[in-house]
């Protein structure tokens, strides 16, 4: 028992960057907070995310494809622009009475954004985003890991992107 301890408190140690995943779902848009996420090839260039596997964001991947990582920026700004992701696209992720669990969060309804070549959202606030292609989707424990190529990106203003070291958010253990 005092090894799963160990187990999980090294785990948290283990540093991330911390990003907002775009999709969507028809004109239907979410955005979900993601650090799971890793270039796996140079050529092609390649991108791994690992998504819970009853993620709307997932969903939307799997129907659409084509999905945006937004890179948002190491300062109390860009914090609070990630905390307004923490929610699940459907509250019966999260549990709770059934009268609950129909509901849903569009987290994009108040957030301004664009849309990037391929339609995801690119939210204003965000340093720069990048536009990925799901071609592969790889089962991994209760995560779904997903492959993708990066089609294109865009910078939008300089500075250092945010991590889990600075947020103190753990998503591991
Ligand atoms: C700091 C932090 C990091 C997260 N990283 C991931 C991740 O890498 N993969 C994932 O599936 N969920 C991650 N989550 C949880 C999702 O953001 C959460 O399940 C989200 O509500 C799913 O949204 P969706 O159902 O709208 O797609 C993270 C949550 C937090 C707070």
């Amino acid at each position: 028992m005092a090894r799963h301890h160990e187990v999980q408190d090294v785990m948290e140690q283990m540093s991330y960057g911390l990003y907002i995943v775009g999709s969507r779902s028809g004109d239907d848009a979410d955005g979900m907070m993601a650090d799971w996420v890793t270039q796996v090839s140079f050529e092609p260039r390649l991108v791994a995310l690992a998504f819970e596997n009853d993620a709307r964001t997932l969903e939307n991947i799997r129907a659409a494809r084509v999905f945006s990582i937004n890179l948002l920026s190491q300062d109390e700004a860009g914090m609070a622009l990630a905390a307004k992701f923490a929610q699940p696209y459907y509250d019966a992720k999260i549990g709770g009475r059934t009268a609950l669990a129909a509901r849903v969060h569009n987290k994009l309804d108040q957030i301004p954004h664009t849309l990037s070549p391929g339609g995801c959202p690119v939210l204003d606030g965000a340093l720069a985003w990048i536009e990925c292609e799901a071609e592969q989707f790889v089962a991994a424990g209760d995560h779904t890991l997903v492959i993708a190529r990066v089609r294109d990106a865009g910078k939008l203003r300089e500075g250092e992107p945010l991590t889990s070291s600075y947020t103190g958010w753990s998503y591991s253990g």
